[in-house]
């Protein structure tokens, strides 16, 4: 196959951080090294496009990074590259600097700005999905996702341990702003009595009654999964609410927040970032623009990221049929 002709290829991260990043970033460089081109590292996602933050990596800029949370690239979700002006301006500093490609590595926000920028100014993209939250089409995972689920599930261990001790019914708030695949994965992994998500409204009088059940049945403990941005609200909300119902009901919060985000990725996210990376640069070299590179039974699926932005990947079905049956 004829490879096209680029030289120069910028990395960014975007967005909220996730597990895997780093990684991500590393085998892309990797990779880039491979096929004799030239990577820089663009600080701070677009915001650090815009401010010319930019600098070429060299082998040593990545060592060590793999097994790292976070991003040393650093992220940001910038106002400004939502303008035409900022944009303008990030495709100028780009330019000094001859790059002449990106590899995009964010959530739905940041592949939305590479799908733009490609449009606007002709630069060629791939994006990788790196978020906590799973909520991208063209991929069985994001990356991150496996790496936060695993912490919550640590979390909800250890809160299940003070739960049954003190006979305490505690509601969880999980991340994943508006999906709900971080607490349908992480409930069912942690034996929740109750999965609240975005997308599925559940009755407050429905989620006491099935409390109500699992008292008579003498459960130890009680542990309640809620999605922040659920439809029936946060944790705490549902906790004022429920404890109106069961007033007997020693009811604690915990909002697990940030502490998801961070930590060092899974051995999953590890070979889903390092497959990814490789890919990314391999598909700008093959000439596949404006897409997204993900992984869809361990094969490298490249997905329009118009496609894999648009808000359809649904939590499955199956997973709900399962948490109903082990909470009953
Ligand atoms: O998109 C990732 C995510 O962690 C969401 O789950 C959460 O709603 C959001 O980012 C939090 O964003 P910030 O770190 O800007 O508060």
């Amino acid at each position: 196959m004829e490879l096209k002709n680029i030289k120069k290829i910028g990395v960014l991260t975007s967005g909220g951080d996730s597990p895997g990043m780093n990684a991500a970033i590393r085998a892309a460089v990797r990779a880039g090294f491979y096929y004799n081109l030239e990577m820089y590292g663009i600080y701070r996602g677009y915001e650090g496009m815009i401010q010319n933050d930019i600098k070429k990596l060299h082998s040593g800029d990545i060592a060590h990074v793999l097994e790292r949370g976070g991003t040393f690239l650093k992220s940001a979700r910038s106002a400004d590259f939502r303008t035409t002006e900022g944009r303008q301006k990030a495709y100028n500093n780009l330019k000094s600097h001859g790059i002449d490609a990106l590899i995009v590595i964010g959530g739905d926000g940041s592949l939305t700005g590479a799908h733009l920028f490609y449009k606007e100014f002709g630069i060629p993209a791939v994006g990788l999905p790196g978020t906590i939250d799973n909520d991208l089409s063209g991929t069985d995972a994001t990356i991150g996702f496996d790496t936060a689920c695993n912490t919550a599930i640590q979390a909800i261990d250890k809160i299940r341990d003070t739960a049954t001790s003190h006979d305490r019914l505690f509601f969880v708030e999980v991340m994943g702003r508006d999906a709900g695949f971080i607490a349908i994965n992480a409930g069912i992994g942690s034996a929740a009595a109750a999965i609240l998500i975005p997308e599925k409204k559940m009755a407050i009088e429905e989620l006491v009654e099935k409390l109500r059940i699992r008292t008579k049945a003498k459960k130890a403990s009680n542990i309640v999964i809620v999605a922040e941005g659920g439809k029936s609200g946060g944790a705490a909300e549902i906790a004022e609410k429920v404890k109106k119902h069961l007033p007997y009901y020693d009811i604690k919060v915990t909002i697990l927040g940030h502490l998801q985000r961070g930590g060092a990725p899974s051995s999953y996210d590890r070979l889903l970032a390092s497959k990814l990376g490789v890919s990314a640069v391999e598909g700008l070299l093959q000439g596949k623009y404006d897409v997204m590179a993900g992984l869809i039974n361990h094969k490298v699926v490249y997905t329009p990221i118009k496609r894999a932005i648009v808000d359809d990947k649904e939590v499955d079905e199956d997973d709900f049929r399962v948490a109903k049956i082990l909470s009953t």
